[in-house]
C-alpha cells in the first residue's frame, strides 16, 4: 500500500516542505506552516469548465474607469480595470487613506457610487480627513465593518462602481481560527474580496501596511491573490510621495506616480523631473544629474555623494535611493580603474527626492558624484550622465537613450555624457573634471 504523503504547506508564500518547521525558508514567516495533504487522484469536482477554441474567447476591449487621478491611473495601468483585485501598500502614515479618499469622491463626483470601508479608523476619522479633502458626495458610502463576510454581503447589495477596504488587515473571517490579523486571516479575507471583484466585475482596492522590512505584511500571500500591487514610497517627514507598480496584469510595473502631500490633500506632480532637481545645490562638489527611467517615463534626478576620512573604525558606505551592492561594485571599479583610493573612506551616496534607482544606467551618475565628492570639485551644472558600467571600468549603453536625452535637454542641459561619446570611466571623469 502507498503511504500516505503529508506536506506542510506555508500559508502566506505556499511553500512546501516534507516536514514542520517553526519558520518558513521561503518568505521568513513564523508559525505559518500548516498541514495539507497532496492527494492528486481526487476525482474533479462538479463544475461546467470547458475548453474553448482560441477565436472564440470574447475580446475584452474593456474601458478603463479613471480614478480622476490622472497620476494614480498611470500606476494602475490607464486606470480601474472592471473586476480588478489592487493591493496598495505602504507604511502607516504615507497617505493611503488620503489618496484613496481623494478618489473616492472624484469618482462618486461622476455619477458613480463609491463603498468605502473602513476597518482600522472610526467613520468619524474618516470625515475629519474628508473634510480636510473636502469630500461632499453622497455616493460615497461608508461602513464601519471588519467581517470580511458583512463586507461582501453590503457590497453586493450596494453593487457599487469601486469598492475600497481599509485596510485589509484590519479585516477578518468568523470562520477561520487564527487571531485577526495574522497571515491566515488576511490571506483568506483578501482571497474572498477577491473573489468578490471576480465574480461582480466590480474593482476592489485593498490596503496593506508595509512592515518594517519593507514586506506587505501577510508576506507575499497578498502579493499572490490580487492582479495589481502598487506601492507607495517616500519619507513621511518630506511631501513628495511616490507610487510605484510592483505588479501588474493589466498595465506596466515599475510605473511611477508622484505627489505632494498639501495641506488639503496629496497634490499630482506632473513634471517629477523639475521636482527631483528643483532644490539642486549649484556648484556644490558630489551631485550629479541623472536621465533615468521610471516605468514608461524619463526623469531626472539629483545623486548626491559624499566621502570622508571615517569618524572611527571602518569605512561606512550608506546607499539610499540605489542598491549598496551596486555601491560597492561602483566603488571599486572607481578604486581599481579610476586610481581613486576609497577603501579607506566613508562614502554616503542619496538619491535626493526619495526616489529609487533599480537600474545601473545610474552607475555613470553615481561614480561621478563620488568622484566629485572625492576630488573636491564640482560637475558643471549643465551635464547630464547616463550609463552602466562595468567591471573593467568600461561604459556601457543603455536602454532608451533617446528619450532619457530628450528629457535632459527639455530641463536645459546642455550636454549629455553618454556611453558613445565616452568609452571609458576615465574618459568620462576627465571630461567632467577637466573640461575636456
Ligand atoms: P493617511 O492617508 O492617513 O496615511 P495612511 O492611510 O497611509 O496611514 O495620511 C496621513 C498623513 O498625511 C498624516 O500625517 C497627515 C497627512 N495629511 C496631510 O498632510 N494633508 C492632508 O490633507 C491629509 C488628509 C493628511
Ligand atoms: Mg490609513
Amino acid at each position: 500500500m502507498a503511504r500516505r504523503l503529508t506536506v506542510f504547506e506555508c500559508t502566506a508564500c505556499e511553500f512546501q516542505s516534507p516536514k514542520w518547521l517553526g519558520r518558513c525558508p521561503e518568505c521568513g514567516a513564523w508559525s505559518t506552516l500548516e498541514e495539507s495533504s497532496p492527494d492528486r487522484t481526487k476525482p474533479a469536482p462538479p463544475g461546467s469548465s470547458r475548453p474553448i477554441p482560441f477565436p472564440e474567447i470574447p475580446e475584452t476591449g474593456v474601458a478603463r474607469l479613471s480614478t480622476g487621478l490622472p497620476e494614480l491611473d498611470r500606476v494602475l495601468g490607464s486606470g480601474l480595470v472592471p473586476g480588478a483585485a489592487i493591493l496598495l501598500g505602504g507604511e502607516p502614515g504615507i497617505g493611503k487613506s488620503t489618496i484613496l479618499l481623494q478618489a473616492a469622491s472624484i469618482l462618486a463626483s461622476r455619477d458613480n457610487s463609491v463603498l468605502y470601508v473602513t476597518g482600522e479608523e472610526s467613520a468619524t476619522q474618516l470625515r475629519l480627513r474628508g473634510d480636510r479633502l473636502k469630500v461632499t458626495e453622497k455616493t460615497l458610502l461608508v461602513l464601519e465593518e471588519t467581517d470580511v463576510d458583512r463586507i461582501t454581503a453590503t457590497a453586493k447589495e450596494t453593487s457599487p462602481t469601486l469598492l475600497i477596504v481599509d485596510s485589509i488587515q484590519a479585516v477578518s473571517c468568523s470562520d477561520v481560527a487564527s487571531v485577526p490579523g495574522s497571515v491566515a486571516q488576511v490571506r483568506e479575507s483578501a482571497q474572498r474580496l477577491v473573489r468578490l471583484a471576480k465574480s461582480t466585475n466590480m474593482p476592489v482596492v485593498l490596503v496593506g501596511h508595509v512592515t518594517k522590512e519593507g514586506g506587505l505584511a501577510g508576506p507575499r500571500a497578498l502579493e499572490h491573490v490580487v492582479d495589481t500591487v502598487v506601492q507607495f514610497e517616500g519619507d513621511r517627514h518630506h511631501a513628495h510621495r511616490i507610487l510605484r507598480t510592483l505588479k501588474n496584469r493589466f498595465g506596466p510595473s515599475d510605473e511611477i506616480g508622484v505627489f505632494k502631500m498639501t495641506s488639503t490633500g496629496l497634490q499630482e506632480v506632473p513634471n517629477p523631473s523639475e521636482v527631483f532637481l528643483a532644490e539642486r545645490p549649484e556648484n556644490v562638489p558630489g551631485s550629479s544629474v541623472h536621465a533615468a527611467i521610471e516605468g514608461t517615463r524619463p526623469i531626472l534626478v539629483e545623486i548626491q555623494a559624499l566621502v570622508g576620512e571615517p569618524m572611527q573604525g571602518n569605512p561606512r558606505r550608506t546607499a539610499l535611493g540605489i542598491d549598496s551592492q551596486r555601491l560597492a561594485l561602483i566603488l571599486a571599479v572607481l578604486q581599481r580603474r579610476a586610481g581613486l583610493t576609497l577603501s579607506d573612506r566613508d562614502v554616503f551616496v542619496n538619491v535626493a527626492g526619495g526616489l529609487t534607482l533599480t537600474e545601473p544606467a545610474s552607475d555613470l551618475a553615481v561614480a561621478a558624484a563620488v568622484a566629485s565628492s572625492f576630488h573636491r570639485k564640482p560637475i558643471p551644472q549643465d551635464w547630464a550622465l547616463i550609463g552602466e558600467l562595468g567591471l573593467a571600468g568600461e561604459l556601457r549603453s543603455v536602454s532608451r537613450l533617446d528619450a532619457r536625452i530628450k528629457e535632459a535637454e527639455r530641463l536645459g542641459f546642455k550636454r549629455v555624457l553618454i556611453p558613445e561619446r565616452a568609452q571609458h570611466l576615465t574618459d568620462a571623469l576627465d571630461r567632467l573634471f577637466k573640461g575636456a
